[in-house]
């Protein structure tokens, strides 16, 4: 029998895996088959692309591509030239190797799946250059709460004074003046509410080593931990995105650009607008099927369950053609016959 080879993925399959499965099975029967739990929202119907993987090795032993895997794939996230809905990809006899990519729809469900409320903040700082090692410091730290995917408008904003100048090239970028941030507090004095508010929650954040670098040395200036051991994770949303759109770029603007996020208030960075930016970019990219994977609202977390409908009580309305209809589909039927010489595949089939 053919053996399957699963690269790592963190939460299918953390240790990698190797397993067997008859040939002419899917690769997604297989993996299900070895309580690698693959989603596979359209219960392997082709008509979502929830199971797709990356056919490391062994590629051109599966089936072919057909029409409709084609067009679905198109949609996937990460698409790569190996890439495959694993339902719709039949083992031969050779072995494959196979790749779960690490983000997809999967992990924007994920917390929904599990029934579980999920709050998320999404990050951005302004600072006074690019080096906290060589004395930059935050100037401006923004956030922005959703709860389960929506918005609360529980959010933080805070300017705060550096004790120092902007570098030029940063005061371009972010256009915030010593002379403004003169009054504001220091960061020692945002800090306990700040932690607070972001305390076990996964924040989010573009090129998050930046942002984080510069929290962990504005907490270390107050001998207080660094900021990943207080939060629930941080997540980098570049990262990401690379991996969703490989090759391409993706910078904020970017991603704004190609997910149709207006940006049009965006003229210089501004932490909280970037943060809310990053917000829809965020949604925008893990909603790639919202048909199959309905998002609950609070109330179906929270609340009873909505009275559900029995379909089978609808009667479906079936237009029939008209004569004139009729008489106009008989012509062109004739005009195939003469064209084909009487090979009228519609009148076969009829
Ligand atoms: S499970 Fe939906 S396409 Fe494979």
């Amino acid at each position: 029998m053919p053996i399957i080879k699963i690269l790592p993925h963190p939460e299918y399959c953390p240790q990698g895996a190797e397993i067997s499965a008859p040939a002419g099975t899917s690769i997604c029967e297989a993996l299900l088959d070895h309580q690698i739990t693959i989603e596979h929202a359209c219960d392997m119907s082709c008509a979502c692309t929830t199971c797709h993987v990356i056919v490391r090795e062994g590629y051109t032993s599966l089936n072919e591509v057909d029409e409709n895997e084609e067009d679905l794939l198109d949609r996937a996230w990460g698409l790569e030239p190996y890439s495959r809905l694993s339902c719709q990809a039949f083992l031969a006899q050779q072995d494959v190797v196979v790749e779960i990519p690490k983000y997809s729809i999967n992990h924007a469900k994920v917390v929904h799946c599990a029934g579980h409320p999920m709050r998320q903040i999404f990050l951005d700082t302004e600072t006074t250059g690019l080096s906290p090692d060589n004395g930059d410091r935050v100037i401006e730290l923004a956030c922005v709460e959703l709860f389960n995917r929506k918005p609360t408008g529980n959010n933080r904003h805070y300017y705060v004074n550096p004790g120092r100048d902007s570098h030029e090239e940063a005061l371009k970028v972010h256009g915030i003046t010593s002379e403004f941030l003169k009054d504001k507090p220091a960061f020692e004095r945002v800090a306990d509410d700040f932690l607070a508010y972001v305390a076990g929650a996964d924040v989010l954040i573009h090129n998050a080593p930046f942002d984080v670098g510069f929290l962990n040395k504005e907490l270390s200036l107050l001998g207080r931990p660094t900021f990943g051991s207080q939060v629930g994770q941080v997540i980098d949303t570049l990262a990401m995105a690379k991996e969703l759109f490989p090759g391409k770029r993706n910078s904020l603007d970017a991603l704004c650009d190609r997910l149709e996020v207006d940006r049009s208030g965006r003229t210089l960075h501004g932490a909280l607008l970037d943060a809310e930016l990053l917000a829809d970019v965020y949604i925008n990219m893990t909603r790639g099927q919202d048909a199959l994977l309905i998002e609950p609202t609070t109330s179906e977390v929270t609340g009873p369950a909505m009275d559900s409908v029995d379909l089978r009580t609808f009667e479906l309305a079936v237009p029939l053609a008209s004569e004139q209809e009729l008489a106009a589909h008989e012509d062109v039927l004739k005009q195939l016959d003469k064209a084909s010489g009487g090979k009228t595949l519609w009148r076969l089939a009829a």
